[in-house]
């Protein structure tokens, strides 16, 4: 009898990485140390990786030696990317990657150098913002270059129970145009947008609370670059209460404070936190490389 030939029906499971979770003293971060991201994931270390990423909100992967290709498929294990309104800024050849970098080559910025000149989440102007962004550091300065995150659910969770009613059924608009014309001033070479680029980043309403779609947990949704009005309130009392909103989701005690290494990956949650790129002296050259991955509708 001849030996009939074997039908594998699936892949052997992938082996599990060795890697640590750590939470950043002080801090409601985590680092994540020895995983490689440019290696095969099991669905096990995914799954670690993605609790660790809703317990923590910010994810410091040290020592991530990978390729943007690689980067690119990290990100979408966890959903689909976004692409910036501001192509020419694109990696040639991995659109999905935003080139972070205050660089210029024969006087042309090689990528966006004021990203995160304000407090932000990110894209909070789509109709259906950011989950998460992923910054892997490519080129770091001597000096300056941090990233500052403040924890939105514990900004809210320090409200008043008042001001917390106030606060829930109200909707706030959210505008990539906010602070567009402000940058520009600042740093010429930000083009006008076209026509078709302005479509792209039409305003969005959001509620102010918004309730974490994967945890349950409230966090403040404004942020100082996006958020430009209070929906239905007269002019005034929408600007202070957005001042008042400003100033108390980026108190001091809310915030971890990102100094970056070389080989770092940092991945942060959208809908958890704010983001401010601290700044770099304009002499030395910074690169990081960015995804962004898409979330839901903010409820
Ligand atoms: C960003 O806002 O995506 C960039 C932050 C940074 O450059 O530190």
């Amino acid at each position: 009898m001849s030996a009939r030939p074997s039908i594998v029906l699936s892949d052997p499971p992938l082996a599990s990485q060795e890697f640590d979770i750590r939470p950043v003293a002080g801090s409601f971060a985590a680092e994540v140390v020895g995983v490689d991201l440019g290696a095969p994931l099991s669905d096990q270390d995914f799954a670690r990786i993605h609790q660790a990423h809703l317990d923590h909100h910010v994810l410091v992967f040290r020592d991530q030696r990978i390729t943007p290709a690689q980067q690119v498929a990290f990100s979408q294990r966890f959903g689909t990317l976004q692409i910036h309104v501001q192509r020419k800024f694109q990696l040639a050849g991995q659109p999905e990657v935003l080139i972070v970098s205050n660089i210029k080559e024969k006087g042309e910025p090689i990528g966006l150098g004021d990203a995160g000149a304000y407090w932000h989440s990110d894209l909070s102007y789509k109709d259906r913002p950011s989950l998460g962004s992923l910054l892997h550091a490519q080129i770091l300065p001597e000096e300056g270059g941090d990233t500052l995150f403040a924890n939105q659910h514990a900004a809210y969770d320090a409200l008043s129970d008042s001001l917390k009613r106030v606060l829930a059924p109200l909707r706030a608009e959210h505008s990539y145009l906010a602070k567009y014309e402000e940058l520009r001033a600042r740093s010429p070479w930000r083009p006008a947008l076209t026509p078709a680029q302005l479509a792209e980043v039409r305003p969005a309403v959001h509620p102010v609370v918004r309730t974490h779609p994967e945890t349950g947990r409230k966090a403040l949704f404004v942020s100082e670059h996006f958020t430009t009005r209070i929906d239905s309130w007269p002019a005034q009392e929408s600007q202070a209460l957005l001042a008042q909103l400003f100033d108390q989701s980026t108190q001091p005690q809310f915030i971890y404070r990102h100094q970056w290494q070389s080989g770092d990956l940092v991945f942060w949650d959208n809908r958890s936190v704010v983001h401010l790129a601290a700044g770099t002296p304009d002499h030395l050259p910074r690169k990081l490389y960015r995804t962004t991955i898409e979330g839901d509708l903010p409820r």
